[in-house]
């Protein structure tokens, strides 16, 4: 499968992937839509990369650079001072007949490498749905941690995930194991720990 970034052109097909994956979705809630000028913009900052098969896109993914100044600053959760540092992994959605081929992280592992080439950014910061399990999986498997579980965007429940990209997060002492339907414990207690793998079933956490 082909993976090119996306530009303008693409702007139409990519608006009527993203409401096919929509309306295919039973609980609307695991997928913050994005219009299309908000899709402008991210293809504007260049790190949008689509997957085609046989010329149709059939999948995409994309960071953004937020400002500084933005409300809600996702880098004012997890103590980061430099928000200049800071680039957002966004909107991933694959369609219907192409997922459980490990698509998503596929493309995020080639989003990483064109960060990492642009050299501007040294932290990626996503919210995830803590019942979304691929893309749990998806973000643990791209080495983010969970920094905290909070509540954003009006009131729904979030991780924040970190992904330090120049200095990993290394581990430290005995895990806690927690259920990820355990976000009561993880409301409580997320601030102290991270949050660094998952088994499908449990998450583990470390003392900071
Ligand atoms: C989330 C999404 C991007 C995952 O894409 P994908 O390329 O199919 O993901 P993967 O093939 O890597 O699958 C990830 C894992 O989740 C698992 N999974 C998928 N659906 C699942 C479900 N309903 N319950 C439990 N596990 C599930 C898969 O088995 C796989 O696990 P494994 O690799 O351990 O076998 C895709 O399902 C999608 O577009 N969903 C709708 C939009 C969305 O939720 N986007 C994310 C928020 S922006």
């Amino acid at each position: 499968m082909d993976f090119k970034t996306l530009h303008l052109g693409d702007l139409p097909e990519l608006l009527f992937l993203q409401k096919k994956v929509y309306e295919s979705l039973e609980d609307k809630e695991v997928l913050q839509t994005l219009t299309e000028r908000e899709f402008k913009e991210i293809i504007a900052q260049g790190f949008i990369i689509g997957a085609y098969d046989e010329g149709r896109l059939v999948a995409s993914r994309s960071m953004y650079i937020p400002t500084p100044d933005e409300g809600e600053h996702l880098a004012d959760d997890v103590g980061i001072k430099d928000k200049k540092s800071v680039i957002y992994s966004e909107i991933s959605f694959i369609a219907p007949s192409h997922r459980g081929k490990g698509l998503q992280t596929r493309m995020g592992r080639q989003l990483i490498e064109m960060v990492r080439a642009d050299g501007r950014f040294r932290d990626v910061l996503t919210t995830v749905m803590p019942g979304n399990i691929p893309s749990l999986k998806d973000k643990f498997r791209l080495g983010f941690k969970i920094r905290k579980t909070t509540y954003k965007y009006n009131g729904k429940k979030r991780h924040v995930m970190h992904l330090n990209l120049s200095q990993p997060y290394v581990r430290s002492g005995e895990p806690t194991r927690v259920h990820y339907t355990d976000t009561g414990w993880m409301l409580e207690n997320g601030d102290d720990y991270v949050g660094n793998e998952f088994d499908g079933e449990y998450i583990s956490y470390y003392r900071k």
